[in-house]
């Protein structure tokens, strides 16, 4: 069976009253109190901002480099290409030995690369750097000690890389900046205070899953409503303006301008929302078989990427993950078979099935097609359920996550030999690209 859409219920929606007004607030009385009430949160402010915020400051900058033993190809241009990406990994892996083995290297935090341009004679690398130290160090005296840690392993370490020493330059920028830089990079998870945050290596378990536990840490995960009826489903977050997500929660209503997308850890309040302009369902979704259990979702207006909402990766057509890779599904679906739709997100850690066990007579019996993927445990309990569908199932590598899944269908939910049966994005990757251009 597939996971109905569900119906809203008003009881799970929290309900403010207000209390209602007194007459004891004459304009004086209120004035001092205002006065007294500010200076209080003033003192408040600076006293945590000294002891808490003073004591680590997160320093960003820009390095540019030329590096001399390889050559430019052109997929370096595309930033989700195989080529792009198993470059910019052995850059950034690069920095990483460079500065964390480093004395003081301990203040690195990580690094991204943003671009690969064309030089004459090798190629140009743009990136990220982000470091911690004492708010007391300056930038610029940060920067001295970087180019010398830098320097220092050109010389005495065996690196993969020839870095061109003169082409060498590090600008120190502000976090929007880095931010910006960023954003030019899909399926990057940072914190409200701009640092990046740790891979998720949770084990805990939507159906014996975790509630989330911090605001931007699943920031593509999208809330699709139906204007009346609230959450139906989830989708994913694919660009300024586009949203994945399964054709089958549209069944029931298929009219964009009864839609809404909301994004953010809890569904009321949403941190951001925005109405739905265009809906386009695979053309060969088959309701009976699940078969290209497909949709793409445009916005109206285009949302600003920040720490609360960013795209996720889709992933290469050529990629495949083996089996019993780790996959991170979320959801605002509900924990138990027919249970209440969830106001905080939810993610669960299951692992990636192969199609020879997930199509075996035991398991789904022939009913997997190459177009869906499973992932879950054999043994059952945590798994995706009702209300999680067209939610985003995502793979990390190595801090970037890729779109690998979208919750389509399973039999019940958490049950033995009955994982979850998702849409494999890989195999759409042409199509999302012939209607989106992405
Ligand atoms: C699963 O089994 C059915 C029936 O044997 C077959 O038609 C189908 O192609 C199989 N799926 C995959 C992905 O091989």
């Amino acid at each position: 069976t597939m996971y109905a859409p569900v119906e809203f219920s008003e009881d799970d929606y929290p309900r403010v009253e207000y209390q209602r007004r007194q007459q004891f607030w004459d304009p004086i009385r209120l004035a001092l109190f205002t006065l007294a009430i500010v200076a209080i949160i003033g003192i408040a402010i600076g006293i945590v901002t000294h002891f808490v915020v003073e004591d680590d400051k997160s320093f960003y900058y820009l390095a540019s480099f030329k590096v001399t033993n390889i050559k430019y190809k052109e997929n370096y241009g595309m930033r989700n290409s195989r080529e792009f990406i198993e470059r910019s990994h052995q850059i950034e892996r690069m920095m990483s030995r460079i500065f964390r083995h480093s004395s003081g290297g301990g203040r690195f935090i990580k690094s991204h690369v943003i671009k690969l341009s064309p030089d004459e004679n090798g190629v140009n690398i743009l990136m990220v750097l982000m470091f911690r130290y004492p708010s007391t160090d300056s930038a610029e005296r940060i920067k001295k000690k970087v180019e010398r840690i830098l320097y220092q392993s050109l010389k005495t370490k065996q690196l993969p890389l020839t870095i061109n020493k003169p082409s060498f330059t590090l600008t120190s920028i502000d976090s929007k900046k880095m931010r910006n830089l960023l954003n030019s990079r899909c399926g990057i998870r940072m914190t409200s205070s701009n640092i990046p945050l740790p891979a998720s290596s949770s084990t805990e378990r939507i159906v014996q899953g975790r509630e989330t536990a911090m605001e931007g840490e699943w920031p593509w995960q999208v809330s699709l409503q139906l204007i009346g009826a609230g959450h139906q489903c989830g989708a994913s977050l694919i660009s300024n303006t586009w949203l994945l997500t399964a054709a089958h929660c549209f069944h029931k209503n298929k009219d964009p301008s009864q839609w809404i997308a909301t994004f953010g850890v809890t569904i009321t309040p949403p941190a951001v929302q925005r109405s739905v302009e265009k809906i386009i369902l695979h053309e060969n979704y088959h309701r009976e078989t699940n078969e290209n259990d497909i949709a793409l979702a445009q916005l109206t207006t285009r949302v600003e990427f920040s720490n609360v909402v960013q795209r996720v990766c889709l992933p290469d057509s050529s990629i495949r993950l083996p089996p019993k890779t780790s996959v991170f599904v979320t959801g605002f679906g509900s924990v138990i078979d027919d249970g209440p739709i969830q106001n905080k997100l939810r993610q669960a850690r299951v692992e990636t099935i192969g199609t020879d066990v997930c199509n075996r007579t035991d398991v789904y019996d022939g009913l997997i097609t190459p177009g869906m993927l499973c992932a879950g445990f054999m043994e059952g309990k945590v798994d995706a359920c009702k209300g999680d569908s067209g939610g985003p199932l995502v793979y990390d590598n190595r801090d970037i996550w890729y779109l690998v899944g979208i919750v389509s269908w399973g039999q019940s939910c958490g049950l033995p030999k009955k994982p979850g049966v998702y849409t494999r994005v890989t195999q759409y990757r042409d199509w999302i690209a012939s209607k989106t251009g992405i």
